[in-house]
């Protein structure tokens, strides 16, 4: 088999690519306002209640109405995914992986339709959209190859007239939990890679991009995933996410959102309900308040690209996002021109144009949280640029730029998920790393200097799970820059890394006496 190398992104520059992925969005658009149902077991169940998708850059746009499961349902899903789990955890581990690489390659010759979906449904730009399909290959390549090298565990020493094993199986049933700015690869990875350890799972998609999820299941279910391995299970968070977080029968959540609701999660897992008989495990992928760290005698360019291009992009929704620039007093002004100067030059509207840098904020309550956070911007700090929103047609915000916060301030210190980005000053070299470590989170982070010492330090002092040096702080990419925050970003797991898959299993020690 041919080693992992990450898919590569589409050059739009092509003339051929752009006439592709123009007619897949064409092709998207045909499909729009179809109904998705719950799946169980294989079963396809259409419910009265439904999720109705919109076009955030279009609110009349109905992308599609996906059936809601309500806590009947979920305990069908449940019952569902035990009774498979005992013939999926006998599948071998190859033959498991091979469904992952058909998969795979069914979404990449499928991917201007993925991507046109997300263009729709989550309002991403061709270029965001198209590095989230091609994450979500890597995820599928990734995985799969990462399951071939674990499945026969790892040596352990063997003693005289003694033969030791050590072997991992799989853990039960996982509840997918999965957000809305990655609907896509996020969604896509999390699932896979608890499939392919040997579990069966329940998904819950985030509410806001259902379709596209649905669009997956249908694919994994073509690359001939047996029923009852993956049961799509679209819901209210409160609902039926609370009711799959506690049941007994759970074995463990996989869930990437919000700090709030991860923690919420991490708490009602732990408490062990009747009839419980295991400690239920949680992966919890959660916020950040990430930091593009500007040194003293950094390329002035470089940092202002890297500054407003982590925090811009997909309108700063990315956990990876860098809403914090923090620059050194002696070249604070001078970045912050460049940064305000380019920011100017990014044109805000519907992403189905390619020409638009930035799309909407995902819906309604972001839009006035996001203003919210404009407001309290402008008593913290200095307006630089944009600050204006219109939620007329679509959920629409001007990127924006405040400078001279102080480190404590609301903007510095709360995760905003929007195109929202602070600067603030710092003294020297340990100032900087005390302004971007003050901070609950842990996500991601750059550091952008010339200065060898001061490098080989950030490395040692800036904590976070991603840190990056001399670029930006988003975009890494599967088995390349593992990804996975500290503190409060997280429960400490690294998504597209080596150990990853081991968080859905269990080891097991087997010793024969000969
Ligand atoms: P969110 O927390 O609002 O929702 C995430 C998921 O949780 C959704 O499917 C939602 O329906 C579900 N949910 C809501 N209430 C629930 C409950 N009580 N029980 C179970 N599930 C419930 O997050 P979001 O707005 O979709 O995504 C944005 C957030 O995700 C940001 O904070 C971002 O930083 C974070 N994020 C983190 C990572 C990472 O890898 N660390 C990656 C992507 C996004
Ligand atoms: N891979 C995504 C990023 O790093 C999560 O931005």
């Amino acid at each position: 088999m041919k080693p992992y190398t990450h898919e590569p992104l589409t050059n739009f520059a092509d003339e051929k690519n752009k006439q592709a992925f123009q007619d897949a969005l064409s092709f998207v658009e045909t499909q729009l306002g179809k109904e998705y149902p719950v799946i169980i077991g294989g079963e396809a169940i259409t419910t009265d209640k439904k999720i109705t998708s919109i076009n955030p850059a279009n609110k009349d746009e109905v992308i599609g109405r996906v059936s809601m499961a309500d806590q009947e349902l979920a305990e069908k899903a449940m019952q569902a995914a035990l009774s498979t789990f005992e013939t999926w955890k006998t599948w071998r581990p190859e033959h498991r992986a091979n469904i992952l690489f058909r998969a795979a390659a069914m979404l990449r010759r499928r991917k201007h339709e993925f991507s046109s979906y997300m263009v729709k449904e989550a309002g991403k730009p061709w270029k965001e959209a198209d590095a989230d399909t091609a994450e979500a290959i890597d995820f599928l390549e990734y995985y799969g190859r990462q399951m071939l090298r674990i499945k026969d565990g790892f040596p352990v020493a063997q003693g005289d007239g003694q033969h030791n094993e050590y072997i991992y199986v799989p853990l039960g049933v996982g509840i997918i939990i999965s957000p809305f700015n990655f609907p896509l690869a996020i969604m896509a990875g999390t699932t896979v890679a608890a499939i392919v350890s040997g579990n069966t799972v329940l998904l819950k998609p985030a509410n806001s991009t259902p379709v596209i999820a649905a669009k997956f299941v249908e694919l994994m279910k073509e690359a001939g995933l047996p029923e009852g391995v993956l049961n799509f299970v679209p819901g209210s968070g409160a609902e039926i996410g609370d009711y799959l977080v506690d049941h007994p029968k759970t074995r463990f959540v996989s869930f990437t959102g919000s700090r709030e609701v991860g923690c919420r999660i991490y708490e009602r897992a732990a408490k062990v309900q009747p009839g419980q008989i295991w400690l239920k495990r949680v992966i919890a992928e959660m916020g950040g308040k990430d930091a593009v760290v500007v040194d003293k005698d950094a390329d002035t360019d470089m940092a202002a690209e890297s500054i407003v291009y982590s925090a811009f992009g997909f309108s700063g929704q990315k956990c990876s996002a860098g809403s914090r620039a923090i620059v050194h007093q002696d070249i604070y002004d001078e970045v912050l021109e460049k940064a305000v100067a380019l920011t100017k030059t990014f044109t805000v509207g519907n992403p189905v144009d390619q020409a638009n840098y930035m799309g909407p904020v995902i819906d309604d309550k972001s839009f006035k949280k996001i203003m919210g956070y404009i407001e309290i911007g402008k008593q913290e700090g200095r307006l630089m640029t944009g600050g204006e929103g219109d939620d007329s047609k679509g959920y629409f915000i001007q990127p924006t730029i405040f400078a001279d916060l102080d480190q404590n301030a609301r903007l510095m210190k709360e995760e905003i998920f929007g195109p929202v980005l602070a600067f603030s000053k710092a003294r020297d070299f340990d100032h900087l790393m005390e302004i971007a470590n003050n901070t609950d989170y842990g996500l991601t982070g750059a550091f952008i200097s010339n200065n060898r010492e001061h490098i080989e330090k950030a490395k040692q002092q800036y904590h976070v799970g991603n840190l990056y040096i001399n670029r930006g702080c988003t975009a890494a990419i599967v088995g390349y820059q593992p990804f996975g925050g500290f503190n409060m970003s997280g429960t400490d797991s690294k998504a597209g890394g080596p150990d990853y898959l081991l968080l859905h299993m269990q080891a097991k020690s087997v010793g024969e006496q000969l």
